[in-house]
């Protein structure tokens, strides 16, 4: 196994990848660069599209992303749920609602991220499919951006659940329970067919899926762990 190798491996990995993995991508790579020492990293964050167009040109190893280029021959490999959710200020008036029709969406005035994001052509077609067109005040390229727009007041958005850090709470921003929400994604590490990964992208690829698997599964037997204690 990879650890077998440990202080070995040596190079550089390049990674690219959209950018709402800036909530738990950075927080990964910090083990994984003391594990092992001899690797160094290029960690590019863009949008969907910009993504797209660095894999076009071949100019990483690895990249993270939620919506499978179309075009593109590539490998693929799903790690991790990337649901989509409405965020509104904490004490919004639909706050405790239950079930919310999405054509109230309508009333509301809302944020979307730049034309080029995933998570925006995401919302668009729901709200396509649904006939559903909302009143955009404010156009932003930034999920943080975003969120403190919320919370200070200049309306809701759709942003990756993730953006509330992998615990996915705050205590200034809701989660509101919309019809049709969240918006079920998943995240993918790609990487064009037929291509040989380099040795260092080939032990991230191992170690990024390992990790969220024990992450995740170190969540579910912690609530176990507290059943168990509560029964
Ligand atoms: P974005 O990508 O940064 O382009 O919105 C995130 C996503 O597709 O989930």
């Amino acid at each position: 196994t990879v650890a077998n190798f440990k202080g070995v491996k040596q190079g550089r990995l390049r990674l690219a990848a959209v950018t709402t993995t800036k909530y738990f991508v950075p927080r990964l790579l910090g083990p994984f660069c003391q594990r092992y020492p001899g690797i160094d990293v290029e960690f590019q964050v863009t949008n969907h599209e910009g993504l797209v167009a660095r894999l076009s040109e071949n100019l990483d190893d690895l990249y993270i992303l939620s919506q499978l280029p179309e075009h593109l021959d590539i490998s693929y490999h799903a790690f991790l749920e990337n649901p989509l959710v409405v965020l509104a200020p904490i004490d919004h008036p639909l706050a405790h609602e239950k079930n919310i029709p999405l054509k109230r969406l309508v009333d509301e005035p809302f944020i979307m991220r730049e034309p080029g994001s995933g998570t925006r052509s995401s919302v668009q077609k729901l709200f396509d499919e649904q006939g559903i067109s909302v009143r955009v005040r404010l156009e932003l390229g930034s999920n943080e951006a975003i969120k403190q727009a919320i919370i200070g007041g200049l309306g809701i958005s759709v942003l990756s659940r993730h953006t509330l850090g992998l615990e996915g709470t705050s205590d200034k921003l809701t989660i509101l329970d919309v019809e049709g929400f969240p918006i079920r994604r998943q995240w993918y590490a790609i990487y064009p067919a037929g291509k040989q990964l380099s040795v260092v992208a080939q032990t991230f690829f191992e170690y990024l899926l390992e990790e969220v698997k024990r992450i995740t599964a170190g969540i579910n037997s912690d609530a176990v762990e507290s059943e168990k204690k509560s029964g």
